[in-house]
This record gives structure tokens, C-alpha cells and sequence, in this order.
């Protein structure tokens, strides 16, 4: 896909006019790639700065053409096990559930279920998910390459590092697990699995746990972790973030310095829910029960 589509950066609201929603699939989720690689999609948001959507990869299945986008996109693995393909290097990385996938704006990639359980995937994008003409990036249709690379799609071709070791390193936040613009450069695409994250104590107030596993100068991805009976302390971010709950049940409250009582907006959120925080909108989380809570959190384009 290589055009801007008509919900491209306003749904489910316009930019001049952002909502917290709860966040759904819709009538835009739809399938990607060509028969008989094609793969179910679903797609739950796209703002000005972040987009977020799902796809399965049943067993056996992979996608094509390959993809490439706009944007740094980011997996987030929530069952199965994948191998990503990057065409052009041979590159191929396994990534299974809890991992996290980096993949650099301009990095084309094929996704692979080789496994023996259906493969379920959140992915971000930002700052856009589709090429326009402007953005000089061209789908190759021949990418993955039967015509490329005859026979064998993993042929090395360069000198990448490898995604089990995908760096220079880095801890820093913005540059974490590389550093954004070199591994656009590089093309390359780096596995971030939970021993790998980097980890946080995070707050004022309250302190709570927070692992960051993708901190560029596009996104933040991370897992925010809430014991229970604790909340975190007011917080906003500078730029779009999207909740998936992963686990435990969430109060989220919005603007709660501007209680008075009992009133204030809050979302009630389960297992699986998504939410929609746009930039500088003060919210606070709070844990009433009993199991942890644990966030997928993304923001877009500044986490602090
Ligand atoms: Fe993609």
C-alpha cells in the first residue's frame, strides 16, 4: 500500500479535535497483501503522530508482498513465534511471545509463522505508516524476492549486526536498544525480548516499575507495572500514547487534578482493552485489585 488512505491520521478523531476513547477495531481493518499470502488486520487507530493496528499469522502463513513503511514500526508479540525476513540484507530475526520488533522506516520485512500455534501481533507506527510520493519509498512488489533471491530467501548479504545482538548499545532513553536515524540508515531490524529491556523505577510520588523496550526519537514502547492497591502518580506525555491492558483490571482517571468529589472522567479498563491518551492530557492509573496490573504503553513522539 503506497498511498495515504481516507482514515490515514484522523481516526477515530480528527487532530484538531483528540479524544480519550476506548479504542476498537473497525470497518477499516481489512486484509494485507496479495492473494494467497494475504493476512487478516486489524486496525484501532491513527492520529497525527502514532497508528496503531493488530494481525494474525496463522500456522504456515506469511504475508506478501513485503511491507515497508513510513514510519519506525514496532511488534509487540502477544502469542506465537514469528521469524521477520528483511529481504534486501537476508536478514531474519525470531521474535516469540512477549518479544518486541524494531523495524526502521524504510526496512522492508516479511512476516513468517513457521510455528505450531497461530501467531497474534500489535504493531505502532510512527510517525506515519504509509509512504506518500514525498517520502520517496517504493513498494517493491518483487520483494520478497522469488526473482531476487531464487531459492533461498536468507542469503546473507551484508554486514549487519544480527538481530540477537542488535547493537551498538545503548541505555540511553531516545537511543534505545540503537540509536533511531543510524538503524534507518542501516536498515536493519533489532529483537528486543524482556531480559534484554531496560528497566526503570519510575515515579515521584508513587514509584512503580517500568521496562522500556524501543526509545527512539519516533516512539516509546514499554510495559508499565502496577501492584496492588497502587496507583502512579499524575502524569502526561508529550505526545499520543495508546494502553493495551495485558493484565489485571485499570482505573484510569483523566485530568484527576481537576476532581471535585467524586467527579471526574474515568475509564474502568479489562483484559485486552485498548485506550487512547492524546498528547498532554493529565491521567493517572490506579490498581484497586488485587492481581498486578501490567500496560503496553506507547507514545508518540515523546514519552517524557
Ligand atoms: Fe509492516
Amino acid at each position: 500500500m503506497s498511498s495515504k488512505v481516507s482514515w490515514a491520521e484522523k481516526h477515530p478523531c480528527p487532530p484538531d479535535n483528540k479524544q480519550v476513547v476506548k479504542l476498537l477495531p473497525t470497518t477499516i481493518s481489512r486484509c494485507y497483501g496479495d492473494y494467497p499470502h494475504r493476512i487478516p488486520t486489524w486496525m484501532y487507530l491513527s492520529s497525527n503522530l502514532l497508528t496503531h493496528a493488530a494481525f494474525e499469522l496463522s500456522e504456515g502463513s506469511h504475508f506478501e508482498p513485503a511491507d515497508i513503511h513510513a514510519g519506525d514500526e514496532l511488534y509487540y508479540l502477544q502469542n506465537g513465534e514469528i521469524h521477520v525476513h528483511q529481504p534486501v540484507t537476508g536478514e531474519v530475526c525470531k521474535a516469540e511471545k512477549g518479544d518486541v520488533v524494531h523495524i526502521p522506516k524504510g526496512t522492508p520485512h516479511v512476516s513468517y509463522n513457521f510455528g505450531n500455534e497461530e501467531a497474534t501481533v500489535l504493531t505502532f507506527f510512527a510517525p506515519k505508516i504509509w509512504p506518500t510520493a514525498e517520502d520517496g519509498l517504493v513498494l517493491d512488489n518483487k520483494l520478497p524476492g522469488n526473482v531476487l533471491l531464487p531459492g533461498m530467501k536468507g542469503g546473507w548479504k551484508g554486514i549487519l549486526p544480527s538481530a540477537d545482538s542488535p547493537f551498538p548499545a545503548s541505555k540511553e532513553l531516545k537511543k534505545f536498544p540503537v540509536d533511531g536515524p543510524w538503524s534507518r540508515e542501516q536498515g536493519t531490524i533489532s529483537v528486543i525480548s524482556e531480559e534484554k529491556c531496560l528497566r526503570f523505577i519510575h515515579g515521584k510520588e508513587v514509584q512503580n516499575l517500568v521496562k522500556i523496550y524501543v526509545s527512539n526519537d519516533y516512539m516509546t514502547l514499554g510495559t508499565f507495572h502496577i501492584a496492588s492497591n497502587r496507583r502512579s502518580d499524575i502524569e502526561k506525555s508529550n505526545g499520543d500514547k495508546v494502553i493495551h491492558l495485558l493484565k489485571g483490571r485499570l482505573t484510569v482517571e483523566i485530568e484527576p487534578e481537576k476532581r471535585t468529589g467524586v467527579s471526574s472522567l474515568r475509564f474502568e479498563m479489562e483484559e485486552g482493552e485498548k485506550l487512547f491518551i492524546p498528547e498532554n492530557v493529565t491521567h493517572q492509573f490506579t490498581n484497586f485489585y488485587k492481581e498486578r496490573v501490567d500496560i503496553l504503553f506507547v507514545v508518540a513522539p515523546e514519552y517524557l
